[in-house]
């Protein structure tokens, strides 16, 4: 079977389909592989580059698109280029089907197989395949890099000689997968982050990554079995327009990823929230090119406002690498639609029925929904819980055990007192009582404090060993006691030899 790779007509995209690294291993899969001359060039890969892989170069569209059995390409077709493409061929690329009608038209009146890369559903198997979420996890990355670049300032706080400079503020505006980069990267230049996001399932991922979570006042949460949001009722966006404006006072960076896929995106951030920002202060719209989450942005630019206030509508691309991983997304999904030898259109494959938008001729579009978001059927098996025990009545709950328990060793001891001898039950309530008094204090330490715990349990078990040896040293020594002695030194053994095993695997953690 052939692969072929065309140049992306449009000169503003700067990615290729392919890389010599995924041609390798489109070979490895059993293609023939065949890319145009230069489709490369602007993502760095030379036409030798990918001839060195095994592929054999091009010399125009038209040879392209005629010899291939499947193309792989980033942008949607043009007219122009759905022209040379015959009955039967299969086409990977982005297509955003909801948004272009008529291409899916174009496309099935040609005949032509076209799997849309943007409609990959959101499943745990497709993960590998997700072209969104690869892109996304760059635009994420780089939106920082560039309010860098564009802030007059450190990221981080210091403290130097010549005075002491605060960190910047980073608001983030979506916390997807490009949200969730830009946190990761703003947290490690050392920027304070607080972010947003109608999802409720994001505040713990927000939070694990050292950032801020925002909320509003309004009960409403934006999770869906899709795993995207839903649209938020008007009262919601108000709440949160006023919120991003309150906050605007502090912030010096705004990150802005809010999409709800097939529509517009929801305008977020109003000229009085941009009007409220200090001069010089950064606003990164991630979501330009679907209409912008600020309604100053203008897609594809970068301009200053009136009050000194920078929006970038367009990021550069980090070319080489989205080729990258935008190739590695394309061969595992021909990965998985058996490769060279058993390549198959399977329309009964989650995967493949959802992203095939045009087949055999026919649009395949919309698709059957397909709830995938494992989150969100959480947050509905917790809200079938009634009640929640407030850290109050817990601890009334735990008293109450306790008493409990101390009643019944207590009435247990009681009725040892009427047969055991004297001596016995002297050494034995003494006993009872400190394993009961150590369990509660142990139980009661908390975990940050487990280390020197295991420190002082350590010392004990020393001393349990130390008592066990002396006993053997008594001349009457009865085989009831050589088996007590014997377990007491195996025990507290176990229990130091474990302490330091323990102590030695987190000291290692901490170690570079
Ligand atoms: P996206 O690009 O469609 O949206 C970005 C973020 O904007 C989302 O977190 C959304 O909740 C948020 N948003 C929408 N309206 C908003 C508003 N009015 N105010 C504030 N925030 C708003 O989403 P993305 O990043 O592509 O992924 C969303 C989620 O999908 C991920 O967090 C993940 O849970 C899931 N996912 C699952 C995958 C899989 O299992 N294969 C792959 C990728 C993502």
């Amino acid at each position: 079977m052939k692969v072929c790779i065309p140049a992306e007509i449009n000169t503003e995209e700067l990615r290729v389909a392919a890389t010599p690294k995924t041609v390798l291993r489109l070979i490895k899969q059993g293609f023939e592989v065949f890319v145009e001359k230069d489709a490369g060039l602007k993502a760095n890969f030379s036409n030798q580059a990918f001839a060195d892989s095994g592929a054999t170069i091009l010399g125009s569209a038209k040879e392209t698109y005629e010899t291939g059995d499947i193309i792989l390409k980033v942008l949607a077709p043009s007219s122009q280029e759905i022209g040379l493409m015959h009955k039967g061929q299969v086409m990977l690329s982005y297509l955003w089907p909801a948004q272009n009608p008529d291409l899916l038209n174009q496309l099935s009146e040609k005949g032509v197989n076209a799997i849309a890369m943007d409609a990959i559903p959101r499943i745990s198997r497709a993960q590998k395949m997700d072209v969104l979420s690869s892109m996304a996890n760059i635009a994420g990355y780089r939106s920082v890099i560039e309010s860098a670049n564009y802030f007059g300032r450190f990221l981080n706080g210091q403290i130097t000689a010549a005075g002491k400079v605060a960190p910047a503020k980073v608001l983030v505006i979506g916390a997807g997968v490009a949200g969730l980069a830009a946190i990761g990267t703003a947290r490690s230049l050392g920027a304070i982050v607080r972010a947003f996001d109608t999802r409720m399932e994001v505040a713990e991922q927000i939070e694990s990554m050292g950032a801020q979570f925002l909320t509003v006042d309004i009960e409403e949460d934006g999770s869906t079995d899709s795993g995207y949001s839903k649209v938020m009722s008007p009262a919601f966006i108000a709440a949160e327009m006023a919120l991003f404006k309150e906050q605007a006072k502090e912030i010096d960076i705004i990150i802005t990823t809010a999409q709800i896929p097939g529509r517009k995106a929801p305008v977020l951030v109003l000229k009085e929230c941009v009007d409220t920002l200090k001069p010089g202060s950064v606003i990164v719209d991630l979501a330009a090119s679907t209409g912008g989450n600020c309604a100053l942005t203008k897609d594809g630019e970068i301009y200053t406002t009136d009050n000194g206030v920078i929006i970038v509508g367009k990021l550069s691309q980090l070319p080489s690498q989205a080729s990258q991983l935008y190739g590695n997304n394309l061969c595992h999904l021909l990965d998985d639609m058996g490769k060279a030898e058993k390549f198959v259109i399977d329309m009964d494959d989650d995967v493949v029925s959802r992203a095939m938008v045009t087949h055999q001729g026919t649009i395949n579009w919309p698709p059957k929904p397909l709830p995938v978001s494992p989150q969100a059927k959480k947050v509905a098996q917790e809200e079938v819980v009634v009640h929640k025990p407030t850290a109050e009545e817990l601890a009334k709950q735990k008293g109450k055990k306790a008493l409990i328990n101390l009643c019944l060793i207590g009435l247990f001891l009681v009725l040892l007192g009427f047969v055991a001898p004297k001596d016995f039950m002297q050494h034995f309530t003494v006993f009872v009582l400190s394993v009961f008094i150590g369990w509660q204090v142990i139980w009661n330490v908390s975990h940050s404090l487990h280390t020197p715990l295991m420190a002082v349990t350590n010392a004990i078990s020393g001393i349990i060993v130390i008592g066990g040896l002396e006993l053997f040293k008594n001349v009457n020594m009865t085989l009831p006691l050589v088996i007590l002695a014997s377990i007491a030194i195996l025990v507290a053994s176990i229990n130091i030899v474990g302490g330091f095993f323990v102590t030695h695997r987190m000291l290692k953690m901490f170690k570079k």
